[in-house]
Order: C-alpha cells, then structure tokens, then sequence
C-alpha cells in the first residue's frame, strides 16, 4: 500500500448557533473517514474551524449585549465540546478570526489582486436608515410578491418557495430596526471569476467531483460567470481589506481559507511543513467534505482563488446530503431539529455514529433519521449481532478456561474468510460507501453467530469430555469478533477502544497486524453496549420541542437599538424625572396600545396615555410607582392631552415593565 499525505477538512460551522445533528453527518461522515485513512497508516490530517465573520454573528452578539469576540469564544468552546464527545477528532480545530486566517487572507487577495482578478464598482443595494447599515437580502422582511404571505424575507418566500430580490417585496422593512428601508449607494469589490472560465471548466470536469455535482457545474458554467462581490462595508465583523478602509472581506471570501488558516496554526504548533501540503506542486492530498447546499462556493470559487493566488486546488470536494428526521426536515415543533448537546444528554453517541454510517453512501442523497429503524439498527446490528458474538464467548473463557484462549485456529478457513474481506471492506471505506462497508460487516457478523450457534457451546459446555471443543469454539468466536472490532474501528471507536481491552490487545491498526489471538490472556467481559432505551428518544424529542406557545408568545425582541445622537449633561440635567404613583389606569377601547393613566407625581396629578397595553392589565397598574418624565410639552393625542411621559423599559408585547410598588420610592421623588 502506497504511503500516502492526505489533508481533510469538514465544512466550518458558523458561531451563531449551536451544532446539531443534521451537522453530524458531515462530521462523523468525515471523522470516519480520517479515522480509516490513520488506521491504515497515512499520515492523515483533519482540521476544522468555526466560521466567525458576518453580519449574523455582529447582531447575535449585539443582541446578548456582548462583543462578537466574546460570542465566538464562547460558541467555539460549546462546538469543540459537542465535536469531542461525538468522537469528532480533528487534528486542530481554530477559528475564522484568527491571526493565521487574516494573515492568509491579506495574501490571497493581494496575489488575486495584483493579478487583476478584483475590480471594484458602485452598487446600489438597501440601507437601515436608523442602525445605519446596509441590510443583507435576510435582514429585510415583507409580504411575498408571489403570494402575499407577510414577514417573509428578502432572499425567498418560506411559504411559496418563491425566490425573489428584496427590492421586489412588498412593504419592505429593516428585520433589525423594523424602519423603511432607503436605497444607498456604496463600492463594493469583486472577484473576476469569469477569469477562470477555462480552469474551472477544465477542473470541474477532470474527476475532483461526484459525476452528479459535475453535471450540476458544468450547467451552472454555461449559464456564465458572474463576478462574485467579496466586500462587505462598516459595521461588519470581519477582516478589513488591504488599503480599503470600511470595507470588509465578506464571510464567504475568509471562510474557505480558515481551512488553511487552521492548518497553518497545527503546522506551527507540530513543526509540519505548510508548503508540502499547499504549494502548487504539492504531492500531498487535499479533501474537502461538505453539505451539497454550500457546492457553489467550493467547487467553483475556491478552487478559481487558489488557482489566482497560486495555491494548489482540492484533490477532491465530496458533497453529501441533507439530514431529514422521520421524513421530513428539522422542525422546532416537532423536536426533531435536535441540539448535538441535546442528544449527549441522553444516548450514547456511537448510536448515531453507526446509523450514519449505516446509511451513508458517496452521493449527494439525503438521508433520513427514522427513530424506529435507528433503535431497530443499532439493537439488531450491534447489540443483537457484533457485542454479542463476543458476551456468547467470554463468559466460558474467563470461567471455564481461566481468560486464556486456546492455542488452536479451529477453523483457520473461516478465519481467512474474515481476514480476506478486508480488501473490499477497506475499498468501500475509502470510497465513502459506509452503509455498504456497514452490511459487509453485519454479513459477516451474521456468519460468525452462525458459526456459533452451529456449534453451541452451551451444550459442549455440559460435557466435561466436550473441554477442548469448547474451548476452540469460544476462541474462534472471539477472533472472529475481534476482526469485526477492527473493520468498526473507524465508526466506533470508544467501544472497539473497550473491546481491544476486553481482548488485551494493542490498538488495532487496519488489518495488517491481525494474526490469529491464541494461547493468550484476556481480560473480564463487560457489556460493551447496551440497546436503545426508547423512552431516551421520547425524552430527546420532548427537550428539542420548542412549542408554539414558546416561539410566538415571545415577543421578538428589537435586535437592537440605535444609539441616539450624543447629548451633553446639561441636555439631561433639562430632563425632570419623577417617582409617580399610578392611581387611575383606563383602557382605551379604540386604541390598541394605549392605556391612560393618572398618575400622582407628589404636588398634583397629570394624565399620561402610555403604550403598554400588551403587557398590562389597567387593574395591575393601579398604585403602581413609575418614573415620569414631568416637564414634557404636553401633546394633543386623539383620546385626549399626555401630560407627560411614562418610562418602562423592555423589549415590548408582554415585557414592558413599570418600577414594583416596593422599591422605597414616593410619588414626586426626583430621579437622579
Ligand atoms: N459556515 C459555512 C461553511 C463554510 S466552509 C468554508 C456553513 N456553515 S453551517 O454551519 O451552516 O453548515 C456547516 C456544514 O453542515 C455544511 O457543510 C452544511 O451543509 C452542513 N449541514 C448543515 N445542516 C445540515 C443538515 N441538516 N444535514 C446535513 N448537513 C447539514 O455552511
Ligand atoms: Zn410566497
């Protein structure tokens, strides 16, 4: 077998949300593989990130109240976590902000540029009027123009599946301050990919891509190149571009290299060489695993970058497919959109790792997760055929044999069955077919408990003449088992850990080192797996609800608000706050939030009309304390005169809140 140098990476996931388990396909699928290729002896790198940069991340943080680099700090903490427990083992896992990641943008940009791939113009595109920001196609919300149907988004319809331009939607609104979006002007820079027409036409079509996802470029090729806009402008999270001040490398322009970034970052922590892997005449390998929703990017830009800046490109882009539960996409109400972390609580994660494996193939289908038929898999394959072939034998080994087994191959033909198939198993291993790998295995499971029931040592174990039989019939049985625990390595890898143990055997690497286990000392069976708890996948599908109660009752919060123009003290020193005692409060039959409240400000009454409706009954405010601002111009309303302001605070519908009666205040006190 030829040495080979293989660099991997899986798609990096972003920092605004946590790691689910239709992310664990693409990293199991990968982590199976890496484990393979290191079980088989390459020198096999897996380096992942998280994906840090854009504008989802800057708000979700600006929402928290906390600083993007504290939420990707945080987040990249949570997703090693869930990677790790999953048996996910990168070599190095970093981050899109890095020094590693900026430093090879910076040059990757710089090469493309001074090569004449960028070029820069204005477009025209919607701004929040209020954040001051350019608002990204997801951001702005309004009816469909296809069907009408309200709060849709700019890039598409969820209810028509209508894809549409945000100019197109009907009364159109900033999702971040819910204002009127303006039309600005600003230069954005962009990425010639026409340039690399030829190249990628070459490329996609010499083998580094599924036949399907090469006819699926090859269609996207004729339809043309257009160049790809790779800025974003202030406030952004992100790298600035070199000598463009205010302008940003958009998240997707960062991404692909945090692959090389984190890379880079093992390199210099393992003394690896950087340009052995990533130079032009690179003779290492390089596979990028992904989802097939993010093809475009790595299949065509990526490979057209590295192409301008002199890099080498993938060997390889292996798309796989989406994750359905029970049929059907993730959903929040159905709590089949279910957490990484949510499933650690609750069931064994090599579960999981073998039924994706058990249904992973090399093509871009998308692949279900049917609870009954994960239980039914996981009982029958593992539990019902694999651990048990092993729990069949020890037991007369360790009572009747004192843990040592026989010296005898009682049937070195079968032996040599199950060592043979390691060619054709490994073929499939490398080629990604899992699932055919997987049935290759169990049919060989099947054989071994055949082998055993055939010889039923339950019965030889009654006669004391029948010693030596038992003995090579429960010795048998274990090597046998102990070639399936190496054929499983690469899925399973904690409990082939336990089973080498079990067996006292060193670490299994591929086949090679496989001969027949005789005249050696084993150590006490334990149960290496235990079947499915059913009531677990009721429990994990309860805690993943997110009921309708919960998701709509909450009011959505403002992201945030803007700022307001900065004042002097002297502005706020003009302010007259008081303590004021709610005596009287009235609904306002016509008016929807509106309450009207007489509130005792200490020397006299006023008449405030406040928006508060959503979050109280007029009753509850009655002798209620506020703060009142008191020297407010007083302001003709439709119901009547507001005599001043009521200050609450909160992000609105039922969470508004006035001060509690027991706050040691009295009607009139200055608020200072
Ligand atoms: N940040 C980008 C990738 C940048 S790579 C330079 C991204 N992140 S992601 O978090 O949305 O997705 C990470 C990977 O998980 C992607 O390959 C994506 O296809 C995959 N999956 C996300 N949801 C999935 C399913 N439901 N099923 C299978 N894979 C899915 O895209
Ligand atoms: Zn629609």
């Amino acid at each position: 077998m030829p040495y080979r140098k293989i660099l991997v990476t899986s798609a990096l996931p972003y920092a605004n949300g946590p790691i689910h388990i239709g992310h664990l396909v693409e990293y199991i699928q990968t982590d199976i593989w890496v484990r393979f290729q290191k079980q088989r002896g390459h020198t096999c790198y897996y380096v992942c990130a998280d994906d840090t940069h854009g504008t989802p991340i800057m708000l979700k943080a600006d929402s928290l109240g906390i600083s993007p680099e504290a939420l990707i700090g945080q987040v990249w903490q949570e997703h090693l976590a869930d990677f790790t427990e999953f048996g996910v083992a990168f070599d190095n896992y970093h981050s899109t902000h890095s020094e590693e990641n900026k430093a090879l943008s910076a040059l990757i940009y710089r090469r493309l540029h001074d090569a004449g791939h960028i070029s820069s113009r204005s477009i025209t595109q919607a701004f929040d009027p209020v954040k001051n920001m350019f608002l990204p196609d997801r951001f702005i919300k309004g009816e469909c123009p296809k069907c009408g149907a309200q709060d849709q988004y700019g890039d598409g319809c969820e209810v028509c599946g209508a894809t549409y331009s945000p100019t197109e939607l009907k009364n159109a609104v900033s999702a971040i301050s819910g204002e009127k979006p303006i039309e600005k002007d600003s230069v954005h820079y962009f990425f010639d990919l026409g340039n690399f027409s030829d190249m990628l036409q070459n490329w996609t079509s010499a083998g580094h891509l599924q036949p399907e996802v090469a006819n699926k470029m090859a269609e996207w090729l004729k339809g043309g190149l257009q160049q790809w806009d790779i800025s974003r402008d202030a406030p952004y999270f992100g790298f600035e571009i070199p000598d463009a001040p205010g302008k940003y490398f958009y998240v997707w322009l960062d991404a692909p290299i945090g692959y090389m970034a984190s890379f880079k970052n093992l390199c210099d922590k393992k003394d690896i060489d950087f340009n052995d892997f990533w130079s032009k005449d690179s003779d290492a390998e390089l596979y990028h695993f992904i989802g097939k929703d993010i093809i475009y990017f790595h299949a065509l830009f990526w490979p057209a970058m590295l192409t301008g800046a002199h890099f080498r490109t993938p060997s390889a882009v292996f798309a796989h497919g989406f994750l359905t539960v029970n049929g059907e996409k993730m959903s929040k109400s159905r709590g089949t959109f279910i957490k990484a972390r949510t499933y650690l609580d609750h069931l064994n994660p090599e579960y999981l790792r073998y039924y994706f494996a058990a249904k992973l193939s090399a093509g871009v289908d998308d692949i279900d997760l049917n609870f009954d038929d994960f239980s039914q898999r996981v009982n029958s394959d593992l539990v019902g055929k694999v651990v048990n072939i092993a729990s069949r034998c020890a037991g007369f080994i360790g009572k009747r044999f004192g843990g040592r087994l026989s010296a005898t191959n009682a049937e070195p033909a079968l032996f040599d069955e199950f060592i043979n198939a390691n060619e054709p198993i490994a073929e499939l291993y490398e080629t990604r077919e899992f699932a055919k790998a997987m049935r290759e295995i169990m049919a060989l499971a099947d054989k071994a408990n055949a082998y055993i029931d055939d010889k039923k040592p339950w019965l030889l174990a009654k006669e004391d003449s029948k010693d030596q039989d038992l003995h090579e019939v429960c010795t048998m049985g274990l090597n046998l088992f102990r070639v399936l625990a190496a054929y499983l390595k690469p899925v399973l890898p904690v409990l082939v850990k336990e089973a080498e143990l079990f067996l006292n055997v060193s670490s299994h690497s591929w086949i090679n080192d496989i001969q027949f286990l005789g005249d050696h000392t084993i150590n006490e069976f334990k149960p290496l797996m235990t079947r499915v708890d059913p009531d677990k996948i009721a429990a994990i599908v309860e805690a993943s609800k997110e009921t309708l109660e919960k998701t709509t009752d909450k009011p959505k919060p403002k992201q945030f608000e803007p700022i307001a123009p900065e004042i002097i003290i002297d502005d706020f020193a003009k302010l007259d706050l008081r303590v004021a005692r709610i005596v009287k409060a009235e609904a306002i039959p016509e008016a929807d939030k509106l309450l009207k409240l007489t509130v005792d400000i200490g020397d006299e009454t006023r008449t405030v009309f406040a928006g508060i409706k959503s979050a109280y009954k007029p009753e509850e405010l009655e002798g209620r304390l506020t703060v009142v601002l008191a020297n407010l111009a007083p302001r003709k309303m439709k119901f009547g005169s507001s005599e001043g302001m009521v200050l609450a605070a909160g992000p609105g519908g039922k969470d508004i809140f006035v001060l509690s009666p027991d706050i040691g205040a009295v009607a009139g006190m200055r608020v200072k």
